[in-house]
C-alpha cells in the first residue's frame, strides 16, 4: 500500500530493522512531504522511491530479516516502477554497494542493468571505503504486457 505521512513511524521501525543508519520517522515524514516522493510497505518491508520529471529514483529499499527470501522486496520493486510510471516516469535509476550481493541479485532478477561504479562512494562507520554501483531500468519495457511476469 502507498504510505501516508501517519505512517513515518512504521516505516522507521522497518528502515531500523534493515539498516544501521538511522531514518527516524521524522525523517520519513519529511521526505514524504517531498512533490514525487513515494512510500510503499507492508508489514515487512518498503520502499521509497523519488520521481523527477520522467526520472524516478530508488531511495531506500529494505525488507525485516525474518521476512527475506519470500519475494517481498521484488514485489515491492515491481509495484514502484509501476507507480513511478503512472506519475510519469519513463527510468528508474538506483545505487547500491557492490558488496550487498542480496540487493545486486535482487536488481538483476527485477531487470535493471549495471551502469557504472562510483569509487569509494560509501564509509562504513568503521571507517571502510566501498564503490557504489548504479543501475538502471526503462520502465515502458516492463509495463508492455504483464509486469507480474518479470523476473
Ligand atoms: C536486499 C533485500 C531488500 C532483499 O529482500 P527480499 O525480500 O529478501 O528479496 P526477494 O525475496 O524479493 O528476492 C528476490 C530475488 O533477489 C535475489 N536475492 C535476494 N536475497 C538474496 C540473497 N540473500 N542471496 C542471493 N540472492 C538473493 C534472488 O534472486 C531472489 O530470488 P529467489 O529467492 O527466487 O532466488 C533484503 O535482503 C534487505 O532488506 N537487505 C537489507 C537492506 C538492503 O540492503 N537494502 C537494499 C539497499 S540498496
Amino acid at each position: 500500500m502507498i504510505a501516508a505521512t501517519s505512517d513515518a513511524a512504521h516505516l522507521a521501525r522497518l528502515h531500523a530493522q534493515c539498516f544501521s543508519e538511522v531514518w527516524s520517522a521524522e525523517s520519513f515524514s519529511a521526505l514524504l512531504a517531498n512533490p514525487g516522493c513515494v512510500a510503499l510497505m507492508d508489514e515487512a518491508g518498503f520502499i521509497v522511491v523519488q520521481v523527477v520529471a520522467d526520472q524516478s529514483e530508488v531511495l531506500s529499499l529494505g525488507v525485516t530479516p525474518a521476512a527475506r527470501r519470500r519475494g517481498i522486496a521484488a514485489e515491492l520493486l515491481r509495484a514502484a516502477l509501476k507507480q513511478a510510471a503512472d506519475q510519469g516516469a519513463l527510468m528508474m535509476f538506483l545505487e547500491v554497494d557492490c558488496r550487498n550481493f542480496p540487493a545486486i541479485a535482487l536488481y538483476k532478477q527485477v531487470g535493471f542493468v549495471e551502469m557504472g561504479r562510483r569509487k569509494a562512494y560509501y564509509t562504513t562507520a568503521e571507517g571502510q571505503c566501498s564503490d557504489a554501483l548504479t543501475f538502471r531500468m526503462e520502465i515502458p519495457a516492463l509495463l508492455v504486457g504483464n509486469c507480474m511476469q518479470l523476473g
